[in-house]
C-alpha cells in the first residue's frame, strides 16, 4: 500500500494501470450528496476480483473482506480509480489489496479515498474450493 500523505500531495500511483475507473452518479448518493459506502464496497469487490479470477483461471467467490477503510469521502462526479494487487496466494484462496483514488471534478485534486483487502476462493462447478496454481505478486 502507498504511504499516507496530505491529500494535496497525492497523485495517482505512478507506472500502474487502474483495474477499474468509474464516475459515481447522483443515484449512487444519499440525500446529502455523499456516495454510499456500499457503492464503493461493491466496486472494490469487482476490482479485487479481476486479478483474482485471472490468477485462478476461472470461477471465484468472495469469502472475506479482511479490512476496509474509508479515509476520505467520494463525491458525485469524481473520477474514481481502483488499483488491485495480489497480496497472497494460498492453496485455494487469493488475497488482494485494493487502493482507491478520487480525482475531484471541480478542485483538480486527487485524494486516496479507500483501502481494502479482500480474499477470494477459487471454486469448481459445484461451488467447492479448488486449488489455485499461480504465483503471488503483480498488479492487475
Ligand atoms: C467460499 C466457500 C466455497 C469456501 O468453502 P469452505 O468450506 O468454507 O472452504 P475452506 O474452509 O476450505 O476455506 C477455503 C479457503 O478460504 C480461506 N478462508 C476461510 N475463511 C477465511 C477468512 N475468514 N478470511 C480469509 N480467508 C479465509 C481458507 O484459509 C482457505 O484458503 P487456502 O485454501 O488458501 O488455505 C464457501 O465459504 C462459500 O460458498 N461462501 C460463500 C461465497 C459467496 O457467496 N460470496 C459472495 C458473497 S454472498
Amino acid at each position: 500500500m502507498a504511504e499516507d500523505q496530505n491529500s494535496s500531495d497525492i497523485v495517482l500511483p505512478e507506472g500502474k494501470e487502474p483495474t477499474l475507473r468509474v464516475v459515481p452518479m447522483p443515484s449512487d448518493a444519499n440525500y446529502s450528496g455523499d456516495i454510499f459506502g456500499g457503492w464503493i464496497m461493491s466496486q472494490v469487490d469487482i476490482a479485487g476480483s479481476i486479478p483474482a479470477a485471472r490468477l485462478a483461471r476461472g470461477r471465484i467467490v468472495t469469502i472475506a473482506v479482511n479490512s476496509f477503510l474509508f479515509k476520505q469521502p467520494v463525491m458525485i462526479g469524481d473520477l474514481v480509480s481502483f488499483y488491485s494487487e495480489v497480496a497472497r496466494v494460498g492453496r485455494t484462496s487469493i488475497t488482494v489489496d485494493v487502493e482507491v483514488y478520487a480525482q475531484r471534478r471541480s478542485l483538480h485534486e486527487t485524494v486516496k479515498v479507500t483501502e481494502a483487502t479482500l480474499t477470494y476462493v477459487a471454486v469448481d462447478e459445484n461451488r467447492r474450493p479448488r486449488p489455485v496454481s499461480g504465483e503471488s505478486g503483480g498488479q492487475a
